[in-house]
């Protein structure tokens, strides 16, 4: 049985005080909640500050970046090993970084590479824009990204992949249960002929999108899906308390 798993994306949002603030506001209800992997994303500032806050907790932490290589003059880059010693997660590959940083399939493998040769865990976001979706040519994107990103890494337990549509992120408008579970089958088909039946069975595949409190259940109930990449709605504490909520009570029926 794969474990569902909630990540929250806080991408560039909250100073460190506001970080504070944040987790403090759901850390103990949170804490209480077994049967769900919780992840907080917070920016590279705040990683340090909730590490300590979540300490003894059952709340895990990530970071939503990672540069490639060990070390060196690269001016404003964070390491692997910086990250390894703060945090157990680590987003790559996500659409914005894609879209506003130039972050190719090559980037983004080498990312992966790096984040692994550390343990830390990459949560490898995949997923297709608009015109692409509407093209029919969802497979093929998703199939391509994959491809590039994982080309020549073998299979690591902890891998985990999100599938983000693109035309979902940020815009309210989150895809259907039905279509986020296709994609996600997709996927883990990928994952069979990439690696094996075994690695596809084990592996965490969460959706990502406009996913909210209101919206949380459809994703849920659904066989393929494990979990969700949350952005937006894991800036509030009670809207990300009660998607996990949703999903333990869903899980636990199941
Ligand atoms: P959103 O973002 O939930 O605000 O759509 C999701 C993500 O980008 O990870």
């Amino acid at each position: 049985m794969r474990v569902p798993m909630i990540a929250g994306n806080w991408k560039m949002n909250t100073t460190v005080s506001e970080a504070v603030e944040l987790v403090n506001e759901m850390r103990q209800e949170l804490d209480q909640i077994d049967n769900v992997d919780k992840i907080v994303c917070p920016p590279f500032i705040s990683l340090a500050t909730v590490r300590e806050l979540i300490k003894g907790s059952s709340i895990k932490l990530g970071a939503q970046n990672i540069y490639f290589e060990e070390k060196g003059a690269y001016t404003g880059e964070i390491s692997p090993p910086m990250l390894a010693d703060l945090c157990e997660f680590v987003i790559i590959g996500h659409s914005e970084r894609r879209q506003y940083f130039n972050e190719t399939g090559e980037i983004t493998n080498k990312k992966i590479r790096a984040a692994l040769k550390v343990n830390l865990k990459p949560i490898l976001c995949v997923g297709e824009k608009l015109e692409e979706n509407e093209a029919g040519r969802t497979e093929e994107i998703v199939t391509e990204q994959l491809k590039s990103s994982l080309a020549g890494i073998g299979y690591r337990n902890g891998l985990i992949i999100a599938y983000e549509p693109i035309w979902a992120i940020g815009t309210g408008k989150a895809a259907t249960g039905e279509q986020a579970n296709e994609t996600i089958g997709l996927i883990r088909y990928n994952i069979v002929e990439l690696y094996s039946k075994r690695a596809a069975q084990d592996m965490r595949i969460l959706y990502g999108g406009s996913v909210n409190d209101v919206n949380t259940a459809e994703f849920m109930k659904q066989p393929e899906i494990d979990g969700a990449l949350v952005g937006g709605a894991s800036l509030k504490a009670n809207q990300f308390l009660s998607i996990v909520k949703q999903t333990s009570e869903i899980r636990q029926t199941r």
